[in-house]
């Protein structure tokens, strides 16, 4: 995978964003996938300019989020319903019909999934899909020994990705034990994989996916086996990667017709 260190979390958002905005103008109808959390957030922020700007042209992308909590009301302002229209699609100008979350409030929630899955299929698969990643490795919300092959489906929030959220809740007890996620299939299945992380928080995962084994102890390892799978980072993000400097060189002599 290729690996770019940038100095700080806003240069990664400003760099993603420069990509997306390219795959879009040359495919307008471009399908992307949608992380929520804090870690797209400067993506969001950048892309958002680029539309005011009269830059990036919106109005035929269409969106598919990773993941949706169970159990909590649409209207909750920490649903990734709500999140999504307000980091995305309002400041992005998207057409809420083309931008999808799994239905979370579904009574039959394997039908869900399916139905899910069959709404990324009728849509040509996704082009982009933007990830973050727990402290614990995980993208979406595929926790520790997800299957490779996994679909959208329910899944369990461990203790430590619960408490990790716990931040955008009044309480801790607030936060959802149960969500439902694209399967690491679904994910593996998009033609390219972004995935940007900041802070020192998440050093450790980053260097586990990017260098370490292959194993589903680290969901994200799974991006290895991608073949069009970038992972941008800051500086605090980057600290333990064993080949910084090499990514640092690799980035710095990328040839012009390469570069984002
Ligand atoms: C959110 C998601 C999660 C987050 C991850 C990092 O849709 O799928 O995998 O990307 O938990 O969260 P932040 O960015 O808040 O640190």
């Amino acid at each position: 995978m290729e690996v770019v260190i940038m100095p700080s979390g806003t240069e990664v958002g400003l760099l993603a964003a420069r990509k997306i905005t390219r795959l879009v103008g040359a495919r307008p109808d471009a399908v992307l996938g949608l992380a929520t959390g804090s870690s797209p957030l400067a993506i969001y922020a950048a892309l958002a300019a680029h539309v005011r700007e009269g830059t990036l042209d919106t109005s035929r992308v269409s969106a598919f989020a990773l993941d949706e909590y169970v159990g909590i009301p649409a209207d909750h302002p920490e649903s990734y319903a709500s999140v999504i229209d307000r980091e995305v699609t309002v400041p992005l100008h998207l057409d809420p019909e083309r931008v999808q979350v799994p239905d979370g409030r579904a009574t039959d929630l394997e039908a869900a999934g399916r139905r899910y899955e069959e709404a990324i299929r009728a849509a040509g698969g996704v082009d982009l899909q933007i990830l973050g990643i727990g402290a614990n490795g995980h993208v979406g919300f595929n926790e520790p020994t997800s299957s490779f092959a996994s679909r959208t489906r329910i899944k369990t929030l461990t203790e430590r990705t619960r408490a990790d959220n716990a931040r955008f809740f009044a309480s801790p007890d607030e936060v959802p034990t149960h969500c439902l996620t694209q399967g690491l299939g679904t994910i593996m299945d998009a033609r390219s994989l972004l995935l940007v992380a900041q802070g020192s928080q998440k050093a450790a995962a980053v260097a586990a996916a990017v260098e370490g084994p292959v194993t589903s102890m680290c969901p994200a390892s799974i991006l290895q086996h991608h073949p069009h799978a970038t992972v941008m980072v800051d500086e605090a993000a980057a600290a333990d990667l064993q080949l910084a400097d090499y990514y640092r060189w690799t980035y710095a002599h990328k040839p012009a017709w390469q570069q984002f």
